[in-house]
């Protein structure tokens, strides 16, 4: 599949090939040619807090040698007195090679990638998608485990309005996995994800209880309850707290078990599983760097 150019959207214009061949040229970024993208210019849109997306993909940027400009404050934006956000992206076009876009609606992404001329990639856009962060949570699986093929995999946490659970279950649905969806019902993963892997015949339990499945799994993926996502702040009253993982955890778990979180974590893990040989999620993060790399440098046309 060719790259350059191409829209990064949704973790489903992907096939297993594209995922496979991301990751390879996400090993060769570990170490870059430092001028890989020299006079390359990356806008960065973001309407909704980021610490780790934003800035690793800046950094990503600088460190082939290109630039970056853009906005986190969108009421500092013309946004604010009434511009549409496509009028954003067919503005944005003139003074990027590419975007990134994060926002808080589903599809928002999408539309700015139709508005304007100059590649976009999704950085997050409301419950919907994550796929950068997807890219690198496989990037991330494939280091620990050493394959990403017939895993178990467990996810817990707010299932239903977490983006990186959706964007993994699709991704992770190529390699033959058992998924293992741990929420309260009311934030189980939704339907339409649990059709497509019944249609694909791809094996999955559902569970609100942790222990119960704790020690079948490869790899632990937890997520924060999406408090920015509740239409009722009484509903997240409910669920916030709801799973707080300690060290208590390991005691039923594989030797080799990892644990992985998108952060930002909140309450739902403790500090003392940093320093346990589970802990996967600050090198995770730390992955977002040459996964991003290959993905600017891919959509840019300089690797192939
Ligand atoms: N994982 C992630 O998307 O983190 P940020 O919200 O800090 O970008």
């Amino acid at each position: 599949m060719e790259f350059k150019n191409r829209d990064i959207i949704s973790i489903n214009d992907f096939s297993k090939a594209d995922l496979l061949h991301i990751i390879k040229v996400a090993k060769s970024m570990e170490r870059p040619n430092p001028s890989l993208l020299k006079g390359k210019i990356l806008a960065t849109l973001f309407f909704e807090p980021s610490t780790r997306t934003k800035l690793s993909f800046i950094y990503a940027m600088e460190s082939l040698g290109g630039q970056a400009l853009g906005f986190d404050n969108a009421a500092m934006s013309s946004i604010e007195k009434g511009e549409s956000l496509w009028d954003t992206a067919k503005i944005v076009e003139n003074y990027c090679d590419l975007m990134v876009i994060r926002h808080p609606e589903e599809g928002s992404a999408r539309l700015c990638a139709e508005a304007s001329n100059k590649p976009v990639i999704n950085a997050g856009d409301g419950a919907n998608q994550h796929p950068t962060q997807t890219l690198l949570d496989i990037y991330t699986i494939q280091k620990v485990k050493g394959s990403l093929n017939n895993l178990h995999v467990g996810m817990v946490g707010d299932l239903r309005y977490g983006r990186t659970v959706h964007s993994l279950t699709n991704a992770m649905s190529h390699f033959n996995p058992t998924f293992y969806f741990i929420a309260p019902q009311a934030l189980q993963i939704p339907q339409s994800y649990l059709d497509e892997l019944n249609e694909k015949k791809i094996k999955y339990v559902l569970e609100s209880d942790l222990q119960k499945v704790s020690k079948k799994l490869d790899i632990l993926y937890v997520t924060r309850i999406q408090k920015e996502r509740f239409p009722d702040p009484v509903e997240y009253q409910k669920y916030k707290g709801y799973y707080k993982l300690d060290t208590k955890l390991l005691e039923n778990v594989k030797d080799d078990m990892k644990i992985l979180h998108p952060l930002p974590r909140v309450d739902e893990m403790d500090r003392s599983l940093d320093q346990t040989k589970h802990a996967a999620y600050f090198e995770q993060a730390a992955n977002g760097v040459p996964v991003r790399r290959a993905l600017l440098a891919l959509v840019l046309g300089k690797v192939r």
